[in-house]
């Protein structure tokens, strides 16, 4: 039988007006909360609130709920390990579940040699994890990343960030020797080029002119990357971005660290997207889908980079045997199947986009890897002005009609469901998302 969402009261619903209530006294004002949805529970991409009201989710609670709303299998192995052991903290211990997925992800991480894994228990972490590794192993002191980039909110992971200017805003000064370069944003070239016309301009900037004005290459420890951009936009460089700027980094002695965050574990239809770029990072930072929603983060480097010495880097909470666990199975259903659904639902959700994109002229760019697809709102197809505003009202009308989607950007909405879904949800969630585009836009 089709499942469809169900609105059965005023959005937010009774119930959920007295938690927000509740909430704007007690919560940090800080987050970003774009429509007024309380969760009560959920199961595959089908979320129910506090009120009864059912929505389809495109979101994945920001991709991480890789195996879709309390799977199973994931749930059976979260009740296992708490029945045994909850804590007893990887910094200082030792235990089987932490151990076996180290030595799991050791064999999913692209590349031959023995690599080691790093614990940590959100996106930020890996990320600072990274960014203090390869200070420890080049001891070199500057790095570059890339406007665009989101990393996370700790001030290493924050330094590297350039997504919003309200991220950073008041939180200055941030730690030196970042420097920030144009990612290949085809769409909005910073250099105003056309691909493949432009021979890679952006790339080849780098070393023709940075490296020779203001940052020398010897000092630099790492490029800082997203293998496809996901907060700045889901954007998906060209082909050979990352084998070319990943010459240059070789060429300096540079490490470069593939933040994998929202794009790895089996999102895009590989289970790191780096890999549909041919390149081996030499540091892998991971989060968000490793563990279908319980809280983990992992850096994975060759052992021969991460030789820091004992008390260098550590963490009370990383790793827990709970989150691991979680991982385990996660990892075993994305390998089972999950991965090849990520790509065979990813192509139907980006063909559906595309001939949306046909009737709807405000659709300016459809792009994206099997899960991980973007729609950046434009106000015409000739000046490609960016409408946040029908951004803003297309988000909060596919709600009002039962569809969770998020922004990403400045004018662009992501697509990131589980990588469960089935071709009957994609569908649903095309139909919902013509009828709130034609509503605003017309
Ligand atoms: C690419 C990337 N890196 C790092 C992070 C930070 O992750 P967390 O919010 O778990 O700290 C995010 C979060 O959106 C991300 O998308």
């Amino acid at each position: 039988m089709k499942k469809s969402p169900l609105i059965k009261t005023e959005l937010p619903g009774p119930k959920a007006k007295k938690l927000i209530k509740l909430d704007k006294s007690y919560v940090s004002p800080s987050y970003t909360r774009i429509y007024p949805l309380v969760v009560e529970k959920a199961e595959g991409l089908w979320v129910h609130d506090v009120d009864g009201n059912i929505f389809l989710d495109f979101t994945a609670g920001i991709a991480v709920n890789a195996t879709g709303h309390c799977h199973p299998q994931v749930v059976k192995a979260v009740q296992a390990q708490s029945e045994k052991l909850l804590h007893m903290s990887g910094t200082d211990f030792y235990y089987k579940p932490q151990i076996i997925l180290a030595e799991k992800l050791n064999s999913l991480a692209p590349g031959k040699g023995k690599k080691r894994v790093y614990f940590g228990n959100s996106g930020a972490e890996a990320v600072e994890a990274a960014f203090k590794l390869a200070r420890w192993h080049t001891k070199r002191e500057l790095n570059l990343a890339f406007f665009g980039a989101f990393h996370g909110r700790t001030m290493g992971a924050l330094s590297l960030t350039a997504s919003k200017t309200v991220q950073k805003k008041h939180y200055n000064p941030f730690v030196p020797g970042i420097t920030h370069i144009p990612y290949a944003y085809c769409y909005r070239c910073a250099y105003n080029l056309c691909y493949p016309q432009c021979d890679l301009f952006c790339v080849r900037w780098v070393e023709d002119t940075l490296f020779r004005t203001t940052v020398p290459p010897e000092e630099v420890a790492a490029i800082f990357v997203e293998p496809i951009q996901g907060e700045g936009g889901y954007i998906v460089p060209p082909l050979e971005f990352h084998t070319e700027m990943y010459k240059i980094a070789k060429k300096y002695g540079i490490l470069y660290v593939a933040d994998e965050v929202q794009s790895g574990m089996g999102r895009t239809g590989k289970m790191f997207a780096m890999q549909h770029f041919g390149v081996e990072a030499d540091i892998l930072a991971m989060a968000k889908g490793i563990a279908s929603g319980l809280p983990l983060g992992a850096m994975i480097a060759p052992a021969d980079i991460m030789n820091w010495e004992a008390g260098s880097h550590a963490s009370t909470f990383g790793g827990n045997p709970l989150s691991c666990q979680a991982a385990m199975a996660t990892i075993d259903l994305l390998e089972k199947k999950l991965m090849e659904n990520a790509t065979v639902q990813g192509e139907r959700l980006k063909a559906g986009l595309q001939h949306l994109q046909k009737i709807y002229v405000c659709m300016g760019d459809v792009r994206g890897k099997g899960l991980m697809v973007g729609v950046e709102l434009v106000k015409d197809r000739e000046s490609k002005k960016p409408a946040a505003d029908w951004r803003a009202q297309i988000i909060r009308k596919t709600f009002e009609k039962g569809l969770l989607l998020l922004g990403c950007g400045e004018n662009s909405i992501r697509f990131c469901p589980a990588l469960t879904v089935t071709s009957a949800e994609i569908d649903e969630c095309l139909t919902i998302f013509e009828e709130a585009v034609k509503e605003v836009v017309g």
